[in-house]
């Protein structure tokens, strides 16, 4: 049985959840430019903008119907069952696998469900959408609070952490991610360099560059409950795993 596991999670488990990811078909950046909503520069130019964007996101996760799906309840239950070491790292936003029941999880781009002070970093619970009149209360004058969320050019959150684990995994298992972003897009990598056994669940089939040595394809909430049950009877990853 594995003893240390590592899972980095992507837009494409929250898919089933009904949420969109950012590069499939009617993905976000199909209808937003990344620099003008995901960025620093983005968020000077155009407050406003890059405020509607994230407090549409934010009304979505907390308007009642978007729930956590099967996989992520699959990836609570394996934290809940097995009995060595697992760290869940999402590149997510939403709070799906919190409200699953994760509780060894890293945000590493932030979170949705937060707002920033931009002085003193410190961050927020957002009980209000975003806006002028939403200001921190450790500074005087108060700050507008901006998104707690990791932006293109900024610094990953949590990152020795992630590495720490990663260099220790004998597992790492990524879920739908495109694995087109860095630093996420190098784990598998480094993983491989030590010898740990890595798995990707995807709704594609992986194309011949893929650094990972097993390939569940299909959709998350269908194969991330089969995956979770073949870890916790004891199985090792292996030529079998095609028979989930
Ligand atoms: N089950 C499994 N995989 C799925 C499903 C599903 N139901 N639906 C979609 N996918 C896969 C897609 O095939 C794709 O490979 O999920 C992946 C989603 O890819 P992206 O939209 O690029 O999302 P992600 O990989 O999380 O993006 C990484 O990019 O824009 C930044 O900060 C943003 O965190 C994000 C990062």
């Amino acid at each position: 049985m594995y003893q240390h596991i590592v899972v980095l999670t992507g837009a494409g488990i929250s898919a089933e959840s009904g949420l969109r990811t950012f590069r499939d078909q009617d993905g976000l950046w199909e209808e937003h430019h990344i620099e003008d909503v995901a960025t620093p520069e983005g968020y000077e130019r155009d407050v406003d903008l890059v405020e509607r964007f994230y407090n549409s996101r934010w009304e979505q996760l907390h308007c009642g119907n978007v729930m956590p799906n099967a996989a992520h309840l699959a990836l609570a239950r394996l934290e809940a069952e097995f009995p060595g070491q697992l760290l869940i790292v999402t590149q997510n936003i939403d709070n799906l696998h919190e409200r699953a029941g994760s509780r060894r999880l890293l945000h590493m781009h932030g979170e949705l469900s937060k707002g920033r002070c931009p002085r003193s970093r410190q961050t927020f619970i957002l009980r209000e959408p975003f806006g002028p009149n939403n200001c921190c209360t450790c500074c005087i004058p108060a700050q507008r609070l901006r998104p707690h969320v990791v932006w293109f050019g900024e610094m990953p959150l949590g990152m020795d952490r992630i590495h720490e684990a990663l260099d220790h995994c004998d597992l790492f298992i990524a879920i739908g991610t495109s694995g087109t972003v860095y630093p996420a897009a190098g784990f598998v990598d480094s993983v491989n360099h030590h010898g740990a056994q890595t798995v990707e669940v995807n709704l594609l089939v992986p194309d011949r560059h893929s650094q990972f040595q097993y390939h569940l394809t299909g959709r998350a909430g269908e194969v991330v409950p089969k995956l979770v049950d073949a870890i916790l009877a004891g199985h090792v990853i292996g030529s079998d795993l095609a028979a989930l």
